[in-house]
This record gives C-alpha cells, sequence and structure tokens, in this order.
C-alpha cells in the first residue's frame, strides 16, 4: 500500500474540493484528450452537497505531501438498489504505478461496506482504439487487478451538431409513417405538470429496460417527487434539459429521449436516456422521439455543435438510429463490476 493520506472531502472547503476536482479533470482527460466527458465542478458540488432524498454522493481526497494526487468518488441510491455504490477512483498520471488507486479503491470499498453495500459498479472510459476490453488502458488494466470483472461495454459517440435539417425531415416523415397512432411532446427544462407520473414512470424503468450486460441491477423506484428533486438539483448544477416523450392514443407516455446542456460547458451537449417500453417497439418510436427532440435543441441552442451519447455494444437497434443521424465512435467506456463477500 501506498503513503497516501485519504481524507473525506467536504464540498464546501473551495481549495479541497478545486484539488480533487483537478485530479479527476487531468486523470480523464490524460487518455481521451478532448473527448472526455467529465463533470464539471460546480455539477459535482451540487450532487454532493445535496442529492436528495434518492441518492448520497461523496468524495475522498488521497494527499502525498500536502498534494491532493489521488481522487475518489462514491454515489449510492438511496430508495432503491440498497446494496448498490457505483464508485470512481482518479489519479494524477505522474503519481501512478505507486500503489494509490488501490490505496483509494480499498478505502471506497470498506465505505461501501459500512454502508452495508455490497454490489459495486464502477466506470472506466478508454480510447476507442484499445478496443472492447480496453487492452492497455489504465483503468480495465486496474479494474482486472483489483478483482472488477467487465460487466458491460459501451461505445461512446459523437454527433457534429447541427444536424442538416432535410435529414431531419427525411427521418422524421419515414418514421411517422410507422406511428401514426402515437403523438409527440417536445419541450425544454422542467416536465409539464400533465405528464409528470407517466415520465416518472418511464424514465425509472430505464435502468433495467435498456441492455444492462452483466450487471446486477434492480428497478428504479417510480416517484414523481423524485423527478422534481431532480430537476431542483439539475438547476443547481447549471443544466438545462431538452425533452420529448411519445403519447399513444390514451394519452399514456410509451417513450421518452433527453438530453442536456450545461452553463459550465458552452457548445456541448450530453445524450441522456432514451426508451420505447417493450410492447411499443417496432414503431420507429425510438427515432421519432430522437429527431424531435434535437430539432428541439437545434431551433433552442444553435451554439450547440457537440452531441455525446453511450450506448451498449449490444444495442444495435439504438446503435443503427444513431449511425442514420450521423453520429461517430469517439471512446469507450467500461461499466465494471464486483461483488463484496
Ligand atoms: C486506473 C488508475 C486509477 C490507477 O491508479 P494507480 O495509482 O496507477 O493504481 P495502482 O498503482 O494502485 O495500480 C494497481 C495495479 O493495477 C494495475 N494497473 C494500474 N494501471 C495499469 C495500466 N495502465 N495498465 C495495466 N495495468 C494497470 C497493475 O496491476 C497495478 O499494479 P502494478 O503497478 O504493481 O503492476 C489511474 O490510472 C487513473 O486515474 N486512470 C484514469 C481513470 C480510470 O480509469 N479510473 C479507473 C476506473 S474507476
Amino acid at each position: 500500500m501506498s503513503d497516501l493520506d485519504v481524507r473525506e472531502l467536504d464540498p464546501d472547503d473551495d481549495a479541497a474540493f478545486g484539488a480533487w476536482h483537478h485530479v479527476y479533470e487531468v486523470a480523464e482527460r490524460h487518455e481521451l484528450g478532448d473527448v472526455a466527458t467529465t463533470w464539471q465542478l460546480e455539477e459535482v458540488r451540487a450532487a454532493m452537497r445535496d442529492g436528495g432524498s434518492h441518492s448520497w454522493s461523496g468524495g475522498w481526497c488521497g494527499v502525498v505531501d500536502g498534494e491532493t494526487v489521488a481522487a475518489g468518488w462514491m454515489r449510492t441510491p438511496l430508495l432503491d438498489n440498497p446494496e448498490l455504490a457505483e464508485m470512481t477512483v482518479h489519479v494524477l498520471p505522474a503519481h501512478r504505478r505507486r500503489g494509490h488507486g488501490s490505496t483509494v479503491l480499498a478505502h471506497l470499498e470498506s465505505v461501501a461496506r459500512e454502508r452495508g453495500r455490497r454490489v459495486l459498479n464502477g466506470l472506466a472510459s478508454w480510447p476507442y482504439d484499445a478496443g472492447s476490453d480496453g487492452a492497455g488502458a489504465s483503468g480495465p488494466g486496474f479494474a482486472a487487478a483489483r478483482g472488477w470483472m467487465l460487466a458491460l461495454s459501451e461505445v461512446q459517440r459523437e454527433l457534429h451538431l447541427p444536424v442538416p435539417a432535410g435529414l431531419l425531415d427525411r427521418l422524421a416523415r419515414d418514421a411517422a409513417r410507422a406511428h401514426s397512432s402515437y403523438t409527440l411532446r417536445s419541450w425544454a427544462g422542467p416536465v409539464p405538470d400533465d405528464l409528470l407520473a407517466g415520465w416518472a414512470e418511464v424514465t425509472s424503468s430505464l435502468a433495467t429496460e435498456a441492455p444492462t450486460g452483466d450487471l446486477d441491477l434492480e428497478p428504479e423506484v417510480v416517484s414523481p417527487d423524485v423527478v422534481r428533486e431532480r430537476e431542483t438539483t439539475i438547476a443547481k448544477q447549471g443544466r438545462t434539459k431538452y425533452n420529448t416523450v411519445a403519447l399513444d392514443a390514451d394519452g399514456v407516455v410509451v417513450a421518452y429521449t433527453d438530453l442536456a446542456t450545461t452553463v459550465h460547458e458552452p457548445g456541448r451537449a450530453y445524450q441522456w436516456g432514451t426508451l420505447v417500453r417493450g410492447e411499443h417497439r417496432g414503431h420507429r418510436l425510438g427515432v421519432a422521439v430522437k429527431v424531435a427532440n434535437l430539432r428541439l435543441l437545434q431551433d433552442e441552442r444553435p451554439d450547440v455543435r457537440r452531441l455525446t451519447t453511450y450506448n451498449a455494444e449490444v444495442n444495435a437497434h439504438m446503435i443503427g438510429v444513431n449511425e442514420a443521424l450521423g453520429f461517430v465512435p469517439v471512446a469507450r467506456l467500461g461499466d465494471f463490476q464486483k461483488r463484496l463477500g
């Protein structure tokens, strides 16, 4: 083990928080450069200060001789998945291979255990050319050495905006032929009251209805209150959501897609979820909601030039939708898992 002093992070301690975020940002950019998708400082801080009733987040600094060289981050859901803890570890490039990453990870694992968490998930990104298993990249090498298994392989893709209006029109028209009994609604910001219950229902099924590989996940709790709570955190984070849903003939929300921009990172947007409920698949609703949402984004935010998304490698249908829109692969993401005994 290394000579690292692991300290719990106080989100209100500006100096400690800045040092923590510096490690995280530099470590992510080291291998991924410009395609790294780091949370900005105030986005992490808002989540750590107040995750709401549904989740708790905390950070740890790994300090050597007064310098923060390693960073740990953990999130635990509070209303569902009672055994789950999500965690990441980052080490400044000049301080790697001295056991610091292992020391921080061991600390996070013991905190998880104290909190009754036995199912551990960790995310690591690596360059696209390193392939699905990430041979030679730091995250997969570290995960394997520490006894974590790769449970789900994802590909990060990026779309240069704007997508030509003619292409969006053609895709929307082709899809519309297959979904004539459904209606689409798009909006920016919080969910309209009349859609709140349906939105809570459809979005909470994403975690288990989208491909999850070998990840051990339970369904998320459905709660309109949590939707509102998350919106409060999103506002504090400086993020704005753009959303589209499809409603069936009875007005039930059966599909959705959402993406987010942030004031802390001008010019970029991030795709969040997209889901069509099982019994409503086959009507091209996936394309329909995505195209409508892109139109909304392009109309309201012509300044946004890059949209980033992640798809499980096995999610052929969603990848087909994304490729039709012009997304290209730029990096990979692995969801690693470990079960504590
Ligand atoms: C992954 C990371 C945290 C490792 O930090 P670290 O301080 O170098 O880790 P350790 O020194 O404790 O490494 C422990 C073991 O992991 C393995 N390992 C670490 N980095 C590796 C690499 N680049 N390639 C292959 N194996 C690696 C080795 O077996 C190593 O033991 P060794 O040095 O005796 O061979 C760091 O490289 C990093 O910040 N990467 C970017 C972020 C990331 O991917 N985080 C991991 C996912 S949460």
